[in-house]
């Protein structure tokens, strides 16, 4: 919207047009400044009456301010004269003073008009922030060998939707998967591996050749390795002494050892590529704790000498609160950087692995997405790497998140009580959308290979939303019969929403009827502007708090916006004008706009139709 030419009013927003609420703050802004009162005290929001959209509560801080002046005014004379004041403003429409001096603020109908034309043009439109940061988000996290469980399904998920939506607003953002591959398990299948086939070259200390390219173990070998000897060594504790023994070897450097351990990684890497691939999640980066083991010690010795770490009963630690008290174990404990017996740990290769950032990326902030119960360790290595004057501490941040539960309330298993696979989940939320599908009758007359990748889509949608749409720190019970349904807060609900207005589309274009200019009348079709003009604020704040339920919130809000205005206002009927259909038509394809760039942001992607 342009404003008035020669107007007094001062904007200071870069974008032309961000939003609606921005336009009308603007306003409010200028209009109490030029009252003498300082602008943020004006700041225009979201009304949480019905009376009108937005409400600006300027007038009660100017009187309080007027008051310490010792002038006398009452804040509805205050409000009375701002309002004067922005009536003069073309974006301003209906305005009204209640109560004591409460100021509502209904837009003029011409700036929800051009802002609906704008999100019809460009629907990431008011999105972009003035400074872009470059960010790391640390997330998948899943374990070489170990199989996923559901904290890494959480982690993928609500990771690559904070990664999608920070892009949204322009950030520079790298995705880095962070492998567990470093730990007791590598030994565990080292030394399975030599129980198995011990006459392999990597077993031979006296070897000095090259190591074969193919790696002597494919992906089924690793899932069958590991769980044999982690259950091994339980009951049998010269097992696991073989397990130590081959990851303390590994670790200082065994050269078959290592050979044999970026094959398991390779190999891993290739089958975690497809299995986050199906889920809709892809990573920049495939880095993980091994890759930044050769930077430990040049990363310790900088500790030292520096006198930030210490020695501890033969461990190696940083301590990180003067509070903590190891009698009580009030505050937070120490680093461990070298167990007694000289061993890196879980804070050791994280901490090395933000030296490897800093080295290579040099990263604004990072954020890691890892189960909340991970808190502990990630704000003592925080702490360390700001002790070390690596990072300042709120460069960093988990983002952490609940479990998802079975109905027993407890972290979600498969029905045999073993650890849960990505593929069986997958499996599990296919069936249901299948069954769901079936019973509305949905997709009947498409063949096979439609429906399948339907219910597909449906399942991947429902998981998705499901997890999402909670507060990330909340425990949720996966219910696959819920997260289903067509009716209430869900995924598929949403994709129904597309998919209509995508059909809405196919038959106006079959009837000749084009999109155009929208012109915004109905009490539906402003609603429904006012629904989409928030989604700035929506990524805003999922953003802002690395929350993606904002922004579901948001997509389904626009989606039951639509519903209303589509049940209210009819887009191709005959006794619809011409011009009329043609800008309903346009406002609900800038509405199909936002929800699919809506729900691209959170790695949902809908079938054409269904
Ligand atoms: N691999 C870890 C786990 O399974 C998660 C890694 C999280 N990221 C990190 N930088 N520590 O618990």
């Amino acid at each position: 919207m342009q404003m008035a030419s020669g107007s007094a009013f001062q904007l200071d927003s870069v974008n032309p047009m961000p939003s609606i609420l921005s336009e009308l703050d603007a306003v409010a802004r200028a209009v109490f400044e030029a009252l003498g009162y300082p602008a943020n005290i004006a700041a225009v929001r979201e009304s949480d009456r019905g009376d009108a959209p937005y409400q600006c509560n300027g007038a009660m801080a100017a009187a309080g301010i007027a008051k310490k002046r010792g002038e006398k005014v009452n804040p509805r004379e205050i409000a009375a004269q701002a309002v004067e004041k922005m009536q003069a403003h073309p974006a301003m429409g209906q305005l009204e003073i209640a109560g004591p001096g409460f100021i509502n603020i209904t837009p003029a109908s011409a700036l929800l008009t051009d802002r609906a034309n704008e999100l019809l043009s460009n629907p990431a439109s008011g999105l972009a922030v003035d400074t872009p940061q470059t960010i790391v988000i640390d997330y998948g996290g899943a374990n070489v060998a170990k199989p996923m469980h559901v904290g890494h399904l959480r982690s993928a998920v609500l990771g690559e939707a904070i990664k999608r939506i920070l892009r949204a607003q322009g950030h520079n953002v790298i995705g880095d998967v962070h492998m567990g591959d470093w730990g007791l398990q590598m030994g565990h299948l080292i030394s399975e591996l030599a129980e198995e086939q011990p006459t392999l070259s990597y077993f031979d200390e006296d070897y000095q050749g090259d190591y074969p390219s193919e790696s002597p173990v494919t992906m089924e070998d690793l899932a069958r390795l590991y769980p044999a000897a982690s259950n091994k060594a339980k009951s049998d504790t010269d097992r696991m002494e073989a397990s130590r023994i081959a990851t303390a070897q590994l670790q200082s450097g065994r050269r078959g050892y290592r050979a044999l351990l970026d094959h398991f990684i390779n190999v891993s890497v290739a089958a975690l590529k497809v299995g986050y691939g199906n889920l809709g999640v892809e990573f920049d980066l495939w880095k993980g704790e091994a890759c930044v083991d050769p930077l430990i010690p040049d990363m310790i010795a900088e500790l030292k000498a520096a006198g930030v770490s210490e020695e501890d009963e033969g461990a190696l630690i940083i301590n990180v609160d003067d509070n903590w008290d190891p009698k009580t174990r009030k505050g937070t404990p120490p680093v461990m950087l070298l167990a007694r017996t000289g061993a890196v740990l879980y804070h050791t290769t994280d901490l090395a692995t933000l030296v490897d950032r800093k080295a290579e990326i040099d990263p604004d902030k990072i954020v890691y997405v890892v189960d909340q119960r991970q808190a502990l360790h990630f704000e003592q290595v925080f702490r360390g790497a700001a002790k070390a004057g690596w990072y300042e501490r709120d460069q960093l941040f988990h983002a952490g998140f609940g479990t998802m539960n079975g109905k027993d309330g407890k972290p979600f298993k498969t029905r045999e009580g073993g650890v849960l696979r990505l593929e069986d989940l997958m499996e599990i939320m296919q069936d249901a959308a299948r069954e769901r599908l079936k019973t509305s009758g949905i997709g009947a007359d498409f063949d096979v290979e439609e429906r399948t990748e339907i219910a597909r889509k449906i399942g991947l949608a429902a998981l998705k939303f499901a997890d999402l749409q909670n507060q990330r720190m909340t425990n949720y019970i996966f219910d696959p019969e819920r997260f289903t349904a067509f009716e209430g807060k869900t995924g598929p609900y949403l994709l129904y929403a597309v998919v209509r207005i995508k059909s809405i589309l196919r038959k106006a274009a079959a009837m000749g009827v084009d999109t155009g200019e929208i012109t915004v009348e109905a009490d539906t079709e402003k609603q429904l502007v006012l629904s989409l003009d928030a989604y700035g604020r929506a990524i805003e704040l999922a953003a802002d708090k690395y929350v993606p339920h904002v922004l579901c919130e948001h997509i389904y809000r626009v989606a039951q916006s639509f519903s209303r205005f589509y049940a209210d206002c009819p887009i191709l009927a005959d006794d619809v004008a011409p011009v009329v259909q043609s800008s309903r038509l346009a406002l609900a394809k800038a509405t199909l706009l936002q929800l699919e760039h809506g729900l691209d942001l959170l790695a949902i992607e809908a079938p054409d139709r269904m």
